[in-house]
Parts: C-alpha cells; sequence; structure tokens
C-alpha cells in the first residue's frame, strides 16, 4: 500500500524534491505547504501533480500542515528551523524527512539539546526520523559502503572529508534568500537578541564531510581537536564565526579521522571523503590495495534503483517520453544533484515509511554526524583542546 507525504519548504532546494516525491510509485497522496504564495502556486499548479494532490492540501502554515491526514513530512525549510519542525512533525503522529543538518544554530549546546531531544521524540512517539544527507547517496558512498561490508578495507586506518565552499561561490546569494522570505525574516528577528555575543562556525554544519567516514567505517567519534581560522577580510560569516574549521578526530574503531569545513578557500568546492584500510583503500574515485588499482565510472560504484522507481522519476523529470529512448547520461541526469543522491534519499525515506522500518540515516546515525560537529568548535573556541565527543548511540533493532 502506497503512503501519503506532506512536503513542507519549497525553497531552491525543496523544489528540486517536489517532483522526484510525488512521483515515487509507493506515494499515493501529496499536500504541499510553503509560507511564501508564488512558491506554493507553482508546484500547485503543475499539471503532473494533479493526479496525487487534492486542492485542500494546500497550506501556507506548518501548524495546519501538522493537522492534516498524512504519513510522513518532508521539511527543507531553512536550516536554524530543522529540529523544531521535526519534533513537532513527530508529535503529530507523522514521520518526518529532513534536509540537513539537524539543525543549525549559533550555540552548540542547544544543538546537543536537539539532538537528545529528537532521539527521545522518535524513540517514545515511534516514529522515523531521516536526515536527507547527500553524501550518503554519493556513489564513492555506496561503493565503500559496499566493499565495506564485504570487509575489504581489513581495519580501517584513517579517513578525512571536507567541504569547501567559500562565501563568495553562491553562498551570499544563498543566505540573503533564506533570510529574505517571511520565515527568514522573523528568524533573523529572533537570533540578533538571542545569539547576540554567540562565536558561531562552519562545524555547525558538519555533515556533508562527516558522513562518508562515519557511514563507511560504522564508528563513531570519541576525541576531538579541532583549530578555527578567522577570516582574512574580517568579514563574519553568520555573526561573528569562524571562516574555517579543521578537526582531527580519535574514532570507536581505532581510526583517526580528519574533516575540514572551510568558507574561506580559493577553490571552486568540493563535498567528498577518503577513507584508507590495512588492506584496502577509497580515493578519487580509485580502489587500491597494495598491489592493483582500480578507476571506477559513478555508474560503478552506484546501487541500482528499482526499474519502476527509476522509470517514474523519468516521466516526471522528462514530461513524458518513453525512457527507453533515453540515452545512458539523459537516464541519469534525473537522478537529482549532489553526485545523482536525490533521487536516493527519497526512495530511501519513502520504502522505509512503507516497510514501517528505521531508514538508513536515521536520527541515531544523522545524531553522530552532527555531535562531531559540535564538538569540533567547542574545541576550536579553546584553542584545540581535546574534548570527549558523547556518543548518543544505535537505533533500536
Ligand atoms: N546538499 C544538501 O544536502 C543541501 C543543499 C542545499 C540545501 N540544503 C538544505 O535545504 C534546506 C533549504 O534550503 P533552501 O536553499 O531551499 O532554502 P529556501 O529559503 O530557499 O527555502 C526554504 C523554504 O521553507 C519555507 N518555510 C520556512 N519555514 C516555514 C514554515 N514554518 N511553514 C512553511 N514554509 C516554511 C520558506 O518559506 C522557504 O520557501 C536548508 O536547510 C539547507 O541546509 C541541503
Amino acid at each position: 500500500m502506497g503512503i501519503s507525504v506532506g512536503l513542507v519548504g519549497l525553497g531552491a532546494f525543496g523544489s528540486a524534491f517536489a517532483p522526484l516525491f510525488k512521483s515515487h510509485p509507493l506515494v499515493d497522496r501529496i499536500a504541499l505547504c510553503d509560507m511564501e504564495p508564488d512558491r506554493l502556486e507553482k508546484w500547485a499548479n503543475r499539471e503532473s501533480f494533479q493526479d496525487k494532490l487534492d486542492r485542500n492540501a494546500v497550506f501556507d502554515d506548518f501548524d495546519d500542515i501538522c493537522g492534516a491526514d498524512l504519513d510522513a513530512l518532508v521539511v527543507i525549510t531553512q536550516p536554524f528551523f530543522h529540529a523544531a519542525q521535526a519534533a513537532q512533525a513527530m508529535e503529530s503522529g507523522k514521520h518526518v524527512y529532513s534536509a540537513v543538518p539537524i539543525v543549525s544554530l549559533p550555540d552548540g549546546d542547544e544543538i546537543l539539546y536537539w539532538c537528545d531531544k529528537l532521539i527521545e521524540t522518535s524513540r517514545r512517539t515511534g516514529h522515523y526520523y531521516m536526515l536527507g544527507e547527500t553524501t550518503y547517496y554519493r556513489p564513492q558512498a555506496m561503493y565503500c559502503r559496499r566493499r565495506a561490508a564485504e570487509g575489504a578495507f581489513g581495519r580501517f586506518v584513517y579517513a578525512e572529508g571536507e567541504y569547501f565552499h567559500d562565501v563568495d561561490h553562491g553562498l551570499r546569494e544563498v543566505k540573503s534568500r533564506r533570510e529574505g522570505s517571511k520565515s527568514g525574516k522573523r528568524w533573523v528577528e529572533l537570533a540578533k537578541e538571542k545569539y547576540s555575543g554567540v562565536v558561531s562556525g562552519p562545524m555547525h554544519y558538519p555533515t556533508h564531510s562527516t558522513s562518508g567516514p562515519v557511514c563507511v567505517m560504522k564508528a563513531h567519534a570519541k576525541k576531538v581537536s579541532a583549530f578555527a581560522y578567522y577570516s582574512s577580510t574580517g568579514e563574519p560569516w553568520h555573526g561573528i564565526d569562524a571562516a574555517n574549521e579543521t578537526a582531527l578526530f580519535e574514532m570507536s574503531n581505532g581510526a583517526h579521522v580528519r574533516i575540514c569545513e572551510y568558507r574561506e578557500i580559493g577553490h571552486r568546492s568540493r563535498e567528498i571523503f577518503r577513507v584508507y584500510g590495512n588492506q584496502g583503500s577509497f580515493e578519487n574515485d580509485t580502489w587500491q590495495d597494495k598491489y592493483d588499482l582500480t578507476d571506477l565510472s559513478e555508474g560503478e560504484m552506484r546501487d541500482a534503483l528499482p526499474e519502476e522507481v527509476t522509470d517514474a522519476f523519468s516521466v516526471e523529470h522528462y514530461g513524458g517520453v518513453d525512457v527507453a529512448t533515453l540515452s545512458d547520461q539523459e537516464r541519469e541526469d534525473f537522478l537529482g544533484g549532489h553526485g545523482g543522491s536525490h533521487a536516493y534519499l527519497v526512495h530511501e525515506f519513502v520504502t522505509a515509511v512503507a516497510e514501517e522500518r528505521q531508514p538508513a540515516i536515521n536520527i541515531w546515525e544523522a545524531v553522530r554526524y552532527m555531535v562531531m560537529g559540535v564538538m569540533a568548535h567547542k574545541s576550536a573556541l579553546k584553542g584545540g583542546e581535546l574534548l570527549e565527543v558523547p556518543d548518543f548511540g544505535d537505533a533500536p533493532r
């Protein structure tokens, strides 16, 4: 039996996901929600949405969509709203998918509070939480998880991950869009008072860099030492942040992990990771052991999606063309951005809800990505002091 899904947040990123959620074969019914009327109308009026959308299921208020009869909500709002909205969604009887990160706030202790709160809420209500971490479904991550399951890495030795995204590479526009909408302006007003004097940093948005090593090694961080780099122009990014932060972790499996979150760097942008074991290693789309090296294509690294799912996504994407006539490249384009991860994220969440099981990136997994960043930033504020990283445990089986 299919499920019903409410899509909350139809801004830039939500718009990339709306057609995928709508067209997934296991989704029978959708609802839409955004406070901006033009964003809402754009999707509410889309011809291909009419078969699964009732006009009464179009909302401009989050409280109202929480009261609607739906199995799940997909929350793709600004990063400072995620945690409170995810908790409210679960309290209102719905499974929830949230864009990354769990939440990004200037105050690390408040982020830790929300990590704990979301675990408690998911456990008590029995509703699933899934983090939409794109790196988890990059082809490189899928390949490494398969090799790790075979034991091909041997014992893990080292991993590194980074998210390089200079503020000049589109981030200023992103910030002004996220803070310029009705909801964004409200947040800016509130944050001005509440976080006055709090020093934040890019490690409060850490999941693209931490998720790769954690999901491949299935290990969590135990200790961290990190350093901050302050902007050479003196320009703050969010408030009075550090521009860049670099962290070194000792992991629960004994491996070491280096993570970089940089917002000032002369680089086009990068979000990827490398993992090394004592028997085999993965870096730059190559697998190697002590003797051989194999270059891999994205197609070779990806897991397969069910054919009926890829067909449904491509029909929505290409507006009804016969998918058999598409080239291999065209058949990959509908997978979406961030290494084609979007289609996989949608498929995993929808099937987890339909099959009544924890999704792959459940709240326990998501918390491990987030807590690494929070503790790294705390260490950086103390000049690299070695700090313990709390662990909130594994998802119940
Ligand atoms: N690689 C990735 O995983 C990746 C990439 C880009 C963005 N993101 C995440 O996606 C999220 C959205 O980013 P964006 O650039 O689309 O933001 P955006 O500002 O363009 O869109 C957010 C939308 O949410 C709506 N909204 C907020 N609160 C609401 C409420 N209470 N009720 C109804 N609507 C509400 C806003 O009106 C807005 O249209 C961010 O959290 C970001 O972190 C992730």
